[in-house]
């Protein structure tokens, strides 16, 4: 390597330092707007696949707006209501319970839970429990009374009340229920809970069961989410394609803010050196054939005198593939100064 080189690798360094700690000031808007999480009822920093109340449809999935008029969120699933309570975006899981059957084992309508497994399923520690209603009163032989799974329903339009019975498992090979009652509604609780109902059979042990919530994992294109996050995009949906797009400062990408770091999260687990690395090949092959720069730096040239002007007042550099690109320029360096 030639010493006159050293100098210019010098100066790409202190470029690409400079663009990754651009400001925000300027950026795709979508990026920006993506860039914050919401507040929803009573949740707080929520983010992508969510949307609703002033995080735009293209922040997030269009199966996943959020409902956020009451004090809890709400969710609707093949046009069914969900009262979400929790979600964590580490294990891509809701912690929800149905609306209608929120504080209630007596629902209006008798309506089964569905499911859209495109983008949902039930976590493992999640499973069934059987109510079913409009029972002819029976005798059941203990362990299990008829009087320790019955409940009763009133209604409030006709002043009726209505026998039901609830099972945590299908016990029809020893207990047909289908036999004596009218309809039976499935309803998914966290095991646990159901646990410990059959452990104690009480109607207030079957509303903790109920309002205690299930566990539904979600996919919406997930993996293509953090390959967008990893690369510094924030992620979002086109409309007109029906499918996943990833916002970076300086616009929409299909997937990733640069093709390169698609190839690092397919190559390598979670080492920011070996993308860095891949840059410095990539940034070498570009100054050896002479072309010019890849696309994400092509608003470069106007920009490198303010950057490397505001560079001494901008000690802070808060954002994430920062560090990454520092530590590029560092091996630019040096191997500058090694040759
Ligand atoms: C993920 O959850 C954490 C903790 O609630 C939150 O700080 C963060 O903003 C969330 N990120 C996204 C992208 O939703
Ligand atoms: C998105 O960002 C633009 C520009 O910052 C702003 O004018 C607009 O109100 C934002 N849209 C939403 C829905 O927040
Ligand atoms: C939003 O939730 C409220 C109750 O919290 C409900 O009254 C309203 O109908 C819901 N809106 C939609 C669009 O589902
Ligand atoms: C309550 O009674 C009304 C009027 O008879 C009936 O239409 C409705 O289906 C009943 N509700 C339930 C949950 O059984
Ligand atoms: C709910 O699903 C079960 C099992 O598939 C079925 O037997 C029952 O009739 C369904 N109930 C309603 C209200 O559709
Ligand atoms: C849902 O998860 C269960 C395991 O919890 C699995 O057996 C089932 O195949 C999954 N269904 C779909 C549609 O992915
Ligand atoms: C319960 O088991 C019976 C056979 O014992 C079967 O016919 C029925 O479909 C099962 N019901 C559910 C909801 O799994
Ligand atoms: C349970 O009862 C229903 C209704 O009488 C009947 O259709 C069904 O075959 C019975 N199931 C079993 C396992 O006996
Ligand atoms: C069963 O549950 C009821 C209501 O939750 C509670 O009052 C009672 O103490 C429990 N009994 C046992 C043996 O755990
Ligand atoms: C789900 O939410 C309910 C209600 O907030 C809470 O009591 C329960 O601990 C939560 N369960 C899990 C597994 O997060
Ligand atoms: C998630 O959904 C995508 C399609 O949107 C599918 O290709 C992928 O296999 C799904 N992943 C899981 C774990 O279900
Ligand atoms: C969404 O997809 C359409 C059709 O391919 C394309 O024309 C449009 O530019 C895309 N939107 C964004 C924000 O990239």
């Amino acid at each position: 390597m030639s010493s006159s080189i050293i100098p210019a690798l010098l100066f790409f360094s202190i470029i690409i330092t400079s663009l990754a700690d651009e400001s925000p000031i300027g950026a795709d808007y979508r990026y920006s707007n993506c860039s914050q999480t919401f507040q929803c009822g009573n949740i707080a920093n929520i983010g992508y696949p969510f949307w609703g109340q002033n995080r735009p449809e293209y922040c997030g999935h269009p199966k996943f707006l959020l409902n956020c008029s009451g004090q809890t969120p709400e969710i609707n699933i093949l046009s069914q209501q969900f009262r979400v309570m929790g979600i964590n975006n580490m294990t891509y899981t809701l912690n929800l319970t149905r609306s209608d059957y929120w504080g209630t084992y007596c629902p209006n309508d008798y309506e089964n839970t569905t499911m859209d497994y495109d983008f949902f399923n039930y976590t493992q520690n999640t499973q069934n429990i059987f109510l079913y209603y409009d029972c002819q009163p029976v005798y059941i032989s203990p362990p299990i009374t008829s009087q320790s799974i019955e409940f009763i329903c009133d209604n409030t339009t006709n002043g009726n009340s209505i026998t039901g019975y609830y099972v945590t498992r299908n016990l029809t090979s020893v207990l047909n229920l289908s036999a004596i009652c009218a309809t039976n509604v499935i309803v998914p609780v966290y095991q646990g809970n159901a646990q410990y109902l059959e452990s104690n059979l009480s109607t207030s042990n079957l509303l903790g069961a109920i309002d205690g919530g299930f566990g539904l994992k979600w996919n919406a294109s997930n993996s293509e989410c953090e390959n967008c996050v990893w690369s510094g995009g924030q992620c979002g949906f086109n409309k007109s394609t029906n499918g996943f797009i990833c916002f970076c400062e300086n616009g929409a990408h299909p997937s990733t803010c640069h093709p390169l770091i698609t190839a690092r999260v397919k190559t390598f687990d979670d080492d920011r050196l070996s993308a860095s690395s891949c840059y410095l090949f990539f940034i070498l092959a570009r100054m050896n054939s002479g072309s010019g720069w890849a696309e994400p730096n092509k608003r470069m040239p106007s920009q490198v005198e303010s950057n490397l002007g505001l560079m001494g007042l901008n000690p802070a550099r808060p954002r994430g593939l920062g560090s990454g690109y520092r530590t590029f320029s560092i091996i630019l360096i040096a191997i500058a100064i090694n040759k």
